[in-house]
């Protein structure tokens, strides 16, 4: 059998393991290890990004097709400006040639997209692209793709923070009405549910800045593959993982009440 033929096999091996109503609404990628990936083929770091965008592609079309509804994906962090100023630049000048090149299918395919972060810093030839791509798309029902550019969750912890402090020193709202609704209501993802799944790729185990408050209950697969090789077969085990876990949110699967009484133990 050819080696097409076995990865095909294994894949519809995985989709029939696939539950189709447990397929989680709103996954979030760190998509991490482009630059390593390229260093090990000896390729300037450069390459690994452009691979990855081909990457994001095919994952966007498996996520859709799988049923889930949201994809939010870290493209840069409010970090990522202390790389070399060669690097910072050409990730600026691949996300404004990316959107360019892809806005008209990614309208046809009804998705919308959205830009999380602070877009101050980027020149205005992205800032322009950006705001076109999200002012077509605004209607768009079908799927939702958050792209966090110059995001930091801490960073957006302490604006909203900032903006509630305003409001109750102004009058417009008492500190005991401060709460989480209220908190969720000033974040930048706000009306979005919360990503069930956080995957991470290229084997580092942890959450760099992504999303701080929005992370708080998802489930976090690691994924040791980088993220220029990851694929649909690598997201469907990420997926299927994900469907075996017991999300108890803090309390405890239910057990029959006795599982509490200790009177048997005690003297
Ligand atoms: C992390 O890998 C990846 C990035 C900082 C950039 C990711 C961006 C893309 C895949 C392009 C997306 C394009 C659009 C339009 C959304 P790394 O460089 O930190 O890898 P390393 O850990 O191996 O150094």
């Amino acid at each position: 059998m050819s080696l097409g033929k076995i990865i095909d096999k294994k894949k519809n091996n995985l989709f029939m393991k696939l539950d189709r109503e447990k397929v989680p609404e709103h996954v979030a990628i760190i998509m991490d290890g482009n630059g390593r990936w390229a260093t090990k083929k000896g390729l300037p770091r450069k390459y690994g990004h452009k691979r990855g965008v081909s990457v994001l592609k095919e994952i966007l079309k498996s996520s859709k097709k799988l049923g889930c509804k949201i994809l939010t994906v870290y493209a840069f962090s409010t970090e990522n400006w202390i790389r070399p100023r060669k690097e910072v630049d050409f990730l600026i000048n691949l996300f404004s040639e990316v959107l360019s090149d892809e806005i008209e299918e990614i309208h046809e395919e009804s998705i919308k997209i959205k830009f999380v972060g602070d877009l101050t810093p980027f020149p205005e030839t992205l800032k322009k692209i950006i705001s076109s791509s999200e002012y077509l798309t605004k209607n768009n029902n079908n799927f939702l793709l958050n792209v966090c550019v110059n995001y930091g969750g801490r960073q957006e912890i302490v604006k909203v923070a900032k903006k509630i402090a305003l409001k109750t020193s102004s009058g417009e709202i008492k500190p005991n009405e401060v709460n989480e609704e209220l908190f969720n209501s000033e974040l930048l993802t706000r009306g979005i549910k919360d990503p069930e799944l956080l995957i991470r790729t290229g084997g580092e185990k942890r959450i760099s800045n992504f999303l701080l408050w929005q992370l708080a209950y998802s489930e976090i697969y690691i994924s040791e593959v980088m993220w220029p090789d990851f694929n649909e077969f690598e997201f469907l085990k990420a997926i299927i993982d994900y469907q075996s876990r017991n999300r108890r949110f803090g309390g405890i699967e239910s057990l029959p009440n006795e599982s509490f009484d200790d009177s048997q133990y005690s003297s």
